[in-house]
């Protein structure tokens, strides 16, 4: 009998992410599926031409490690357009596949064990694994709702020496929440002087609303000298089945960050790499027009949702809304999504599982509007009967 020697887990703790569960659940019971984070439309058509174009043209072999030459250059363009910075495209540019691997090599090629890497609850699910395979602790401090703001007092006092990293995320998954000028100036003096880095997921870069501003870190030359700043195509261009992503990091951090990438993925999908970099040059201006077109959804979802009992704030970025459930039930937040999937048929995140310690009494989901407006419409009309 073939035996399979026992494997000690170096994630114990990690079981399947709650979105592949709350995906399955919503299919089993043909719920609408506003949990995960991706839409229901396709990207531009005149890109997803342009791979087939490229397949065809031969472009199927092996991308240069650090991404194709086309493709930086285009994020360098993109780069000084957005956010008036000037990067080498050769040196401080690394397409990655998806913002995931950019994160994790971040993380891996910077955090030593022993180290304290500082991240704020709720948090993206992959920063605390990644922290953990590369033997630091993470430090998590958290956001209380209603406003899920950053409380830069607390994060003074949590800074020790073993303090490697802080990891930035605007604007926010899962509250919607994003930076403001004076999270800005708290985080220049809080670093000021130290030898932090910071680890910046704006992967949602192009989704901020009522007429405010992504604070990229790209747009501070004192904050950008220290930082990793991770987007994601698959966010902008409504393709997050690419999974294509890059990272901005001055040369001496981007050396580093290409040592693990270089064995973890080695390179991103070559046709994927060169239909994007045709599509920046041709669209320039296209992941401006993203703010609008997804602030038209927030406002079409909420809208529809404002006569019934869920509580909100209108998000501020990202394509998630938060929706306080508390006049509808007293449920734990686990508990009252199975009612909704398996009674409303319509899934969401509980927004719990983005803790490690939730607060008491968070009655709170996620709802992801990057749909067909059929789609929201569909399930508005099922939640409005809760
Ligand atoms: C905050 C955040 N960071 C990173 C990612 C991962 O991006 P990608 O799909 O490009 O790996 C996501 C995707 O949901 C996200 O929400």
């Amino acid at each position: 009998m073939p035996v399979t020697p026992p494997l000690n887990s170096k994630l114990p703790q990690v079981g399947t992410t709650i979105f592949s569960t709350m995906s399955q659940l919503a299919a089993e019971h043909q719920a609408i599926n506003l949990s995960q984070g991706f839409p229901d439309y396709d990207g531009p058509a005149s890109l997803l031409e342009r791979v087939d174009y490229h397949i065809r043209q031969g472009a199927n072999q092996y991308a240069p490690m650090t991404g194709v030459p086309q493709l930086r250059k285009a994020l360098q363009a993109k780069l000084l357009r957005c956010y008036d910075r000037k990067v080498d495209a050769d040196t401080e540019i690394t397409v990655t596949s998806g913002a995931t691997e950019a994160l994790f090599a971040a993380i891996a090629c910077s955090v030593r064990p022993g180290d304290e890497v500082i991240i704020f609850d709720p948090a993206y699910d992959s920063y605390e694994p990644a922290i953990n395979l590369n033997g630091g602790t993470a430090i998590r401090l958290p956001l209380l709702p209603p406003d899920f703001r950053i409380n830069w007092d607390q994060v003074a006092t949590a800074l020790t020496p073993k303090t490697r990293m802080l990891i930035l995320n605007s604007p926010h998954n899962p509250s919607g929440q994003i930076l403001y000028p004076e999270d800005i100036q708290a985080l220049q003096q809080l670093v000021a002087n130290t030898q932090l880095l910071i680890l910046a997921d704006e992967v949602y870069e192009h989704m901020v609303f009522d007429q405010q501003r992504h604070l990229s870190l790209n747009l501070y030359p004192d904050l950008a000298a220290r930082s990793f700043i991770v987007s994601s195509f698959g966010k902008t261009y409504h393709i997050t089945g690419w999974k294509v992503g890059y990272c901005v990091a001055p040369a001496t951090l981007t050396a580093e960050l290409r040592k693990v990438h270089q064995y973890l993925t080695f390179s991103t999908a070559t046709p994927l790499q060169r239909a994007l970099a045709d599509h920046l040059h041709a669209h320039p201006e296209e992941d401006q027009r993203l703010n609008l077109f997804y602030q038209q959804k927030r406002d079409f979802f909420n809208h529809l949702l404002a006569p019934g009992r869920f509580a909100f704030t209108p998000s501020a970025g990202t394509y998630f809304q938060l929706m306080d459930y508390s006049a509808i039930s007293q449920e734990e937040d686990t508990q009252f999504i199975q009612s909704l999937i398996t009674q409303a048929q319509v899934a969401a995140i509980p927004l719990s599982v983005f803790y490690q310690h939730p607060p008491e009494q968070l009655t709170w989901v996620r709802f992801c509007f990057a749909k067909h407006e059929k789609t929201l419409e569909a399930a508005a009309s099922k939640l409005l009967q809760l």
